[in-house]
């Protein structure tokens, strides 16, 4: 039974309470697996997981990555057209660490400096697994062994693509052609192409970096590079791949520091999890900002792809990229990713929008106006779509395409600095504290002009989004939520949205809803445990398995214990894992 066939209605599911437990909760007639958790041993040797934080950097580059975020599933026979529900690559981020549950007893510091076995440690715990999974007598389990088992981390070796490559930009010490980086970092939300690859997205990278240069230049300010980095990893001293977090101009030219190296974060990053030797590709042509993720809109074969990208900071904007190459299938590659046209959306109050392009020469995007060429217009996008008047957003995180009509829905996880005189129809609510989700249809025949509304308005039981005569949809309690950060389509079409709040006393612990897009019904399916946030979600193409991560549960209390012990139980330092979902019928997830 093809779930393309199932006429059922959309939502078959008894909606669930929301939840402070510590262990995950779904819908009656599912049950909820955690799998893969942080440390699960992966590849080489296979070292084991060390419960007190002892493994080491070289155990932990052989281990599951910590925190979980974006996820695909790919069939193993993707290549050969197949479309197999049994065994397949699960691919995900690991977008950031826990420094206090990554080693023994916290990071520490040594006159200033960081171990550099601590150090080597969280960068091997950041970046992208692939995981070989099968489904043996109905129960998934990692194929050990496999060649394509995998770790990218933070450190891992990749190319520049696009128009940046290449660059005086790209120039460092590390690549003095300006075509090399090394590592991955804060990937979030993540996308996957046609052609069977997966897309790793830099979100908050900025913060890993340190810059001394008084005043910083716009490619480091306007990222928020400060003059100290999140983990102190370019205190190392003597270890190149760690230094390089420190940017400041030291030598006479960019060939002999750093001073560039943010510039080589930013991007989208493909990597090819059937080609486990491959090289990632940073492709810069889709612009550099805090790339949540990465959503194609429909394919079609003899026509551009096009694909959408949100920057999640405060007031930061949504972006398109238009390929100026066809897409035809039985050649179509990441050569379609570096060479096109980015925009930046303008959303007016009258729900019409604009996508405004961003290429030299266009929009007022010349030398006179302080953009020397296309690769300065994409290592500076934040500055370039400020500067063509683009309309600054709730914190734009995940995007989903509906599977048949090609709508695009964006989640605006909230933005409590938004004032009484910034709301736009687009952006509502001054002190957007709960988040809303927006969506767009492209019109037809047009590459610029789109019609948007307001899909729903997040919030506590009773708040309503407004319509033109009566309220849309009004929220109660089995479906309130806060904070919607995932989203993602199934190939039914039902819109799966995940909160990340940390938990609130109002919602309880993060959850994951389903929605109806037509009719606006919403319903909470599954609820995480203690101070996690839901992120990710997959399936197997034939819906009947589900995978969810769970990230950062629990956190230390003052006596070293902790708020959740989850999965592991009894007095474990808490992991981020996956959760498998099954309904107990065999049935389609959600139906
Ligand atoms: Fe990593 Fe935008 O959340
Ligand atoms: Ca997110
Ligand atoms: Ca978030
Ligand atoms: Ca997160």
């Amino acid at each position: 039974d093809d779930p393309d066939d199932n006429q059922g209605p959309l939502l078959g599911f008894t909606a669930i309470a929301t939840s402070v437990a510590n262990e995950v909760k779904v819908a009656a007639g599912y049950t909820a697996t955690p799998f893969v958790p942080w440390g699960t041993p992966l590849t080489g040797a296979l070292p084991e997981y060390l419960g007190d934080g002892t493994n080491t950097g070289a155990d932990q580059e052989q281990q599951v990555g910590m925190n979980h975020d974006g996820m695909h599933y790919f069939p193993i026979d993707f290549k050969e057209g197949g479309s197999s529900s049994e065994e397949g690559l699960l691919v995900m981020n690991h977008e950031y660490i826990e420094p206090d549950f990554l080693h023994p007893d916290g990071p520490t510091e040594v006159g200033g400096a960081r171990p550099e076995a601590e150090v080597h440690k969280e960068v091997a715990a950041h970046g992208v697994s692939v995981i070989h999974i099968k489904k043996t007598a109905g129960v998934w389990d990692i194929v050990h062994g496999s060649q394509y088992n995998r770790r990218v981390t933070g450190a891992t070796d990749m190319e520049l693509r696009g128009p940046v490559r290449g660059s005086d930009y790209a120039v460092t010490k590390h690549s003095n052609d300006g075509t090399l980086a090394r590592g991955t970092l804060n990937n979030c939300a993540m996308g996957h192409t046609p052609w069977g690859t997966y897309l790793a997205c830099e979100e908050n990278w900025a913060g890993y970096f340190k810059s001394d240069d008084d005043p910083k230049p716009r490619n480091l300010s306007r990222y928020g590079v400060g003059s100290n980095s999140r983990y102190g990893w370019d205190t190392v001293a003597g270890v190149d791949v760690y230094e390089r977090f420190d940017a400041s101009s030291k030598g006479a030219s960019a060939a002999d520091d750093y001073r560039n190296e943010p510039n080589t974060y930013g991007w989208i990053v493909e990597i090819d999890p059937f080609e486990p030797a491959s090289t990632p590709q940073k492709r810069t042509a889709l612009g550099r900002f805090g790339h949540e993720g990465i959503i194609f809109g429909l394919v079609e074969e003899g026509k551009p792809i096009v694909c959408y990208s949100g920057d999640d900071s405060r007031f930061e904007y949504i972006y398109k990229y238009v390929s100026n190459q066809a897409y035809y299938a039985d050649t179509a590659s990441g050569a379609l990713l570096d060479d096109g046209k980015l925009y930046v959306a303008k959303y007016n109050d009258d729900g019409s929008g604009e996508w405004l392009e961003l290429s030299h020469g266009v929009n007022g995007l010349t030398v006179d106006n302080g953009f020397a060429d296309q690769a300065d217009i994409l290592i500076n996008t934040r500055t370039a779509a400020d500067f063509v008047g683009a309309t600054p957003m709730d914190r734009p995180e995940w995007g989903a395409v509906h599977p048949t009509t090609g709508e695009a829905y964006f989640t605006l996880t909230n933005n409590s600095r938004r004032t009484e005189d910034q709301v736009n129809a687009a952006n509502p609510r001054p002190n957007n504290q709960y988040g809303h989700i927006i969506r767009w249809r492209e019109n037809s025949g047009s590459v610029t002009a789109f019609q948007w509304d307001i899909f729903v308005l997040g919030g506590p039981a009773g708040t309503a989004t407004p319509g033109e005569t009566a309220a849309l949809v009004t929220l109660d309690d089995s479906n309130k939520f806060n904070s919607p950060d995932g989203l993602w389509f199934d190939k039914r079409g039902v819109l799966w949205i995940q909160t990340d709040t940390g938990g609130t006393e109002e919602f309880g612990n993060d959850q994951m809803l389903a929605a109806d897009p037509s009719t606006r019904e919403i319903r909470r399916f599954f609820t995480g445990v203690v101070d996690c946030e839901v992120t990710g979600v997959t399936s197997t193409p034939d819906l009947k398995t589900m995978f969810v991560n769970i990230q950062h549960p629990g956190s230390k209390n003052g006596d070293g214990s902790y708020t959740s012990n989850w999965p592991d139980g009894g007095s474990a330092r808490p992991r981020a894992a996956t959760v498998i979902i099954t309904k107990d019928d065999g049935g389609v997830i959600g139906s």
